[in-house]
């Protein structure tokens, strides 16, 4: 069994962390301290910027984070009732995501952090998820971490802060990016994934049989994008013969789609368990769920009563914490800052790529915030 070697000490001081989340489409801001308190959080989704074109723009992207992160930090210390001296440090994503809104988060948290001369810390967005249900209650590494979000799909590993171990990752698609590639196919808003989960509400599972995508098959990898294509095949097929797609043929597509993403999920996950439990012994473990595609409460059932099965305690964090936020990257900030209090990662530049697990090859190319594995 690998040690709890970075395990945070108990802290002598009360740490605050402002942190600024610029990655994708979600420009978020967050005061965080050591006791899990998070004293003020904003999120301003650029969603409605982006919806007409079924998928993120980068550029307008970037472009939105520059008009609205300054009044956005600005509000959040006020609620706060915190000034930027008050801090001990600034966090910032720094990547993997789109390069131009990296570059304004982490232009502006260094700003801030030297004009106040606190720190700056580097923080990768996929530890940010990977760690948040820390901040919301105390999970003892190790755990075995389900990170599934709009470019990334891996089942993780998790030893400590910065100590990850890929078990299993997507080879094509990420799971949000089947969900937002599924709603797109059928006419639904975007983002996909809660507008597919509130159709599948009301449909019926069975009536379009769908394949399960690497069921039964051996190791941890996903794979989404042969169901993409007979999610199509099934619509096109509804058209054909009724002229038309109707709100029952959406409705009982989406169920059918995240019955199947569920078995597949869970077929995988089974597989991850058992190595990890190879790893670690037989004692309890914690399985911990994370990402926007987390806060599909279906999924959440289907995962819950798998870890269920296997003895382990099953963490989520809120649905609000699932989806990007600045909270994560406060606190994955704090939680590095809590084991090396001379940290200070002016000097690094955003990454565009930065997988958690550095020892681990690539699987797919670029994704929409960097490889998707
Ligand atoms: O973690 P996140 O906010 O951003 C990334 O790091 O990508 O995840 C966004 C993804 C999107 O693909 C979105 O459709 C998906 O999470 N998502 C969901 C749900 N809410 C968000 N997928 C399934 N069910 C949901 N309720
Ligand atoms: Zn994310």
């Amino acid at each position: 069994m690998q040690a709890n070697s970075n395990e945070p000490v108990e802290l002598q001081k009360n740490l605050l962390v402002l942190g600024i989340e610029t990655s994708c489409d979600e420009t978020a801001v967050a005061v965080v301290d050591s006791h899990r308190n998070i004293l003020a959080h904003s999120v301003l989704s650029q969603v409605d910027d982006h919806a007409e074109y079924g998928g993120v723009v980068p550029e307008i992207a970037a472009r939105q984070h520059i008009s609205s992160l300054d009044h956005l930090i600005r509000r959040t210390m006020a609620e706060a009732n915190k000034n930027f001296s008050d801090l001990d440090a600034v966090a910032a994503t720094t990547g993997p995501g789109l390069v131009g809104g990296l570059m304004v988060g982490v232009m502006t948290a260094k700003a801030i952090a030297a004009a106040s001369g606190k720190p700056f810390i580097a923080v990768n967005h996929l530890e940010g998820h990977a760690l948040t249900a820390r901040l919301v209650e105390e999970i003892s590494f190790p755990y075995l971490l389900l990170l599934m979000s709009g470019g990334h799909c891996q089942l993780l590993a998790t030893y400590g802060v910065g100590q990850y171990e890929r078990l299993g990752s997507t080879i094509d698609d990420a799971a949000g990016e089947a969900f937002d590639k599924t709603a797109k196919l059928l006419g639904l808003s975007y983002p996909g994934g809660p507008a597919v989960e509130r159709a599948a509400r009301e449909g019926d599972a069975n009536r379009f049989p769908l394949p399960t995508p690497l069921l039964g098959r051996p190791g941890c990898d996903f794979s989404f994008s042969g169901l993409k294509t007979a999610v199509r095949r099934t619509a096109e097929a509804c058209v054909a013969e009724r002229g038309a797609l109707y709100p029952t043929d959406r409705a009982d597509i989406c169920a059918s789609f995240q019955t199947v993403m569920g078995r597949c999920i869970t077929d995988r996950l089974q597989h991850a368990i058992d190595a990890f439990r190879a790893k670690t012994g037989d004692g309890p473990l914690p399985l911990v769920v994370a990402g926007g595609v987390a806060a599909n409460l279906y999924l959440r059932e289907q995962i819950k009563s798998v870890a269920r099965e296997n003895n382990m305690s099953f963490h989520a964090p809120p649905l609000a914490l699932c989806t990007d936020n600045g909270a994560m990257i406060a606190w994955a900030g704090l939680e590095r800052f809590s084991l090396d209090a001379s940290i200070n990662d002016q000097e690094k530049a955003p990454r565009p790529r930065w997988p958690l697990d550095e020892n681990a090859l690539p699987k797919v190319g670029a994704g929409r915030k960097g490889p998707k594995a």
